[in-house]
């Protein structure tokens, strides 16, 4: 039996930072060290203005900071200290060599695992919190084993499943903890962490490559019932149905169950698509190409759901978006969060502008600094290079709004990406006052209501209805 006292979690990211200030709340008898080597990061999580945006965690992080909650780049001597470390870093699609575009690149997990094994002396417990291809743990293990001290190991699989806008919530009352791992007292060890706010049954112990898989299968059948509803929007366009009416008919039988069942502009977020592909990667891998197969659609369906929102704009808007100015509403992948990575809301833009619109753009806790660098990213060509052409699409056809009235100003068309509550409560007369006519709105969540925009002269455009 390990008793654990110091726990270090090296990344102080959107799991890193708000799963260790859940713990740090929990169990004041355990002294929680979050690092990370980027200083900017630390330092903002030493403010009060976090550098993850959700509800519940300025509270939180408040309450314990500086008590047994402590935000440092000193990583090496974190290490050392502690009997249990996480790592919750970045694990993202690797973009070159071998696996472009699908494998998890495990740069960042294989230098943590080579900076504990430097630094560590005696028993420790290593927890992968990351999302990591199956039998990672292996490769942690090998490295940890060739290790210059004369530490010994414990590693444990613990994926997190908290969804970002609701992290405080999901963490405070899991469905369920999974914990992986070979040493029983290691497990047992972070299931004594987690009982302290999480009842026993939900506390589920698996072997270690079940529980790496576990994850990358949860993330797969989300995804999977976004794009399947999304595959049957574009049914419901095509024949009266309306999508809305049918995932509620759907969600009431008890099998297929009513969440994850709103059709979208598509999913975003850092997660979904990576996980989708690494596990695509690895069914490939293994010499199993129809279930490879079988989950890519899931992405392409997703991509094919971006494109033909775009697509629809230009088509109800006489074929041409050029020099027309077009107000974007939400830019974050989903509401509550300041996340942008992978938002539909980036492509929907990147595609409206090489039809020459011009955009205004507004979203409640997305700085314009990050909007511009996502689409000038987004519109790098295959040399990684912006071309002049681009250049100039980013430098004149982009204005970042305060308000959305402010946004939809002089606009032509309302496109609708992130379901965040204020745009349900805007005063639309006046909005519909303010814009070119017709005026078009494109909402891309389903969020508002049609009728009520119809009677006040939009022209209203949900997904999976006409
Ligand atoms: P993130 O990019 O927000 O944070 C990762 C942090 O790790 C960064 O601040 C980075 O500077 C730091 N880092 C990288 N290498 C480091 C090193 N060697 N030493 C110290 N710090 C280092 O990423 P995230 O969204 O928190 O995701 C982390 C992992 O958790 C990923 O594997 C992801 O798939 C998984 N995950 C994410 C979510 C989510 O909602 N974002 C949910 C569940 C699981
Ligand atoms: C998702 C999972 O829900 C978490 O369990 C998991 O831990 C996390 O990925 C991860 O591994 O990173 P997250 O991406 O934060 O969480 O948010 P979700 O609520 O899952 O939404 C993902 C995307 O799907 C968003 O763009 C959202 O708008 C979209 N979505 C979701 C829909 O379009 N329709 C739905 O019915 C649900």
């Amino acid at each position: 039996m390990y008793s654990i006292r110091r726990i270090c979690c090296i990344g102080a990211g959107y799991v890193g930072g708000p799963t260790m200030a859940m713990i740090a709340n929990k169990c004041p008898h355990i002294d929680v060290k979050v690092v990370d080597i980027n200083a900017d990061r630390i330092a903002q999580w030493n403010s009060d203005s976090l550098p993850v945006y959700e509800p519940g965690l300025l509270e939180i992080v408040q309450a314990n900071r500086h008590r047994n909650l402590h935000f440092t780049t000193a990583i090496d001597e974190s290490i050392r200290g502690a009997d249990m470390i996480f790592i919750a870093v970045n694990t993202p699609t690797k973009t070159f060599g071998n696996g472009a575009g699908k494998a998890a690149n495990l740069e960042f997990i294989e230098k943590c695992a080579r900076q504990i094994g430097a630094v560590s002396t005696g028993h420790k417990i290593v927890v992968e919190k990351s999302t990591l291809p199956v039998r990672t743990a292996e490769a942690v293990k090998s490295i940890l084993s060739h290790s210059t001290g004369n530490a010994t190991f414990d590693i444990l699989s613990n994926p997190e499943f908290l969804a970002e806008g609701t992290a405080i919530e999901d963490l405070l009352n899991p469905d369920r903890i999974l914990i992986g791992g070979e040493s029983p007292a290691a497990v047992q060890s972070l299931v004594d962490v987690y009982a302290n706010w999480v009842p026993r049954e939900r506390l589920l112990t698996t072997n270690l490559w079940s529980s790496e898989l576990s994850k990358l299968t949860a993330n797969a059948f989300l995804a999977q019932r976004v794009s399947s509803i999304n595959a049957i929007s574009a049914l419901c366009e095509a024949t009266g149905a309306d999508v809305d009416e049918v995932a509620a008919a759907i969600g009431t039988d008890s099998r297929i169950g009513p969440k994850f069942l709103k059709a979208s502009v598509g999913f975003g977020g850092s997660c979904f698509q990576k996980d989708i592909l690494n596990l695509v990667y690895l069914c490939e891998h293994f010499g199993l190409p129809e279930v490879a197969a079988y989950w890519e659609q899931v992405v392409r369906l997703n991509d094919y759901q971006k494109r033909r929102f775009v697509q629809r704009m230009v088509r109800t808007m006489f074929n041409t978006v050029s020099d027309k100015r077009i107000a974007v509403w939400g830019f974050a992948f989903k509401k509550d969060t300041n996340d942008t990575r992978e938002s539909a809301a980036i492509y929907v833009c990147r595609d409206l502008l090489e039809e020459r619109a011009k955009l205004s753009i507004y979203d409640p806790r997305v700085s314009e600094t990050q909007i511009r660098t996502e689409l000038a990213q987004a519109m790098l060509g295959p040399d990684g290079r912006l071309s002049p052409a681009s250049e100039r699409l980013l430098a004149e056809n982009i204005e970042v709004a305060t308000s959305a009235p402010a946004a939809a100003h002089n606009s032509h068309a309302i496109a609708l990406l992130t379901e965040w509550d204020e745009f349900r409560h805007l005063d639309f007369l006046a909005v519909f006052h303010h814009m070119h006519k017709p005026a078009f709105l494109f909402d891309g969540r389903n969020l508002l209501k049609s009728q009520q925009l119809h009677k006040l002269g939009f022209r209203y455009h949900a997904i999976g209805s006409n």
